[in-house]
């Protein structure tokens, strides 16, 4: 059973700069909803209730966004307007929230590590909440629940993307097992196209069992001089235990301006004002 996901959210945020001077990146909103709650909202769609942060200095509206404001609640109370904390009332009391601060910026796998108080010895999920992802269906941390229960394995959103792209994405490769499934035999941080061992690369959704922790241990720092996740599943995959999917619906990257704004339009036409 999962029961768990962590969210690193201890970034600084700089390519949203001014934006994220005083407030976190994880806080910004997406019409009118922090990122982090959309990501939040998928974990618990996928079954996942117990919420583990990964924080740092000066997130604190995050620690805020998930718990009740007494002096706001009194103020809108019984007025139209209450009806716009519905949604963040309903995972507040459907999840437990725990945190813990990474203390130096050393890496995603680095942040992962630090999780691990927060997770013990059981598989969990990992979403990076600023691949912001959309699906008609089933979410994607719901379609990959599906896929660990039947494989007991770490499990990797994947998607194609353009051949001159490879060097911002983990990249996987290995055999396609079932339409979309792939038994990761490589994965490599971040390959100048050229040396990419394929297109397919790794989004922000992971499940991981635990033994990772031990392997991030002894994993050194990698692309970047950071300590990558990527490279700690890659041992795993040397014994056949990854999974690779390509998931249904679609990712924004709100990491980047472009694919910020672009699911910000989305989501305004979509859910606000019709297609
Ligand atoms: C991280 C991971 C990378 C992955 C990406 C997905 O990179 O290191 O493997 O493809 O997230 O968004 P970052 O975007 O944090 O540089």
């Amino acid at each position: 059973m999962l029961t768990k996901c962590l969210f690193p959210a201890a970034g600084y945020g700089t390519r949203f700069l001014p934006a994220t001077k005083a407030m976190p990146k994880e806080m910004l909103p997406i019409v009118n909803k922090p990122l982090i709650q959309y990501g939040v909202e998928e974990a618990i769609e996928a079954g996942i209730h117990q919420i583990g942060f990964i924080s740092g200095r000066g997130k604190r509206a995050v620690e805020d966004h998930f718990d009740i404001s007494y002096e706001l609640e009194h103020q809108i109370q019984g007025s139209s307007k209450e009806n716009l904390l519905q949604e963040i009332r309903q995972v507040i009391d459907q999840c437990s929230f725990a945190y813990t601060r990474q203390i130096e910026m050393r890496g995603l796998g680095h942040a992962i590590l630090t999780g691990e108080a927060l997770v013990g010895r059981d598989p969990f999920a990992v979403l990076l909440a600023d691949d912001f992802c959309v699906s008609d269906g089933p979410g994607v941390l719901a379609q990959m629940v599906r896929l660990f229960e039947e494989h007991a394995c770490t499990v990797v959103a994947i998607e194609e993307v353009p051949r001159d792209a490879t060097q911002n994405y983990g990249v996987i490769a290995g055999d396609e097992i079932a339409p979309g499934l792939f038994r990761v035999s490589e994965m490599v941080e971040k390959p100048a196209p050229a040396d990419a061992p394929s297109n397919l690369a790794i989004i922000g959704r992971y499940i991981l069992t635990p033994d990772i922790f031990d392997i991030l241990r002894e994993t050194p720092p990698g692309r970047g001089g950071e300590i990558q996740i990527t490279d700690a599943i890659a041992k795993q995959a040397e014994h056949g235990r990854v999974l690779a999917f390509q998931f249904e619906g679609r990712r924004f990257d709100c990491g980047s301006l472009h694919g910020f704004v672009e699911a910000t339009n989305f989501v305004y036409q979509t859910r606000f004002i019709g297609e």
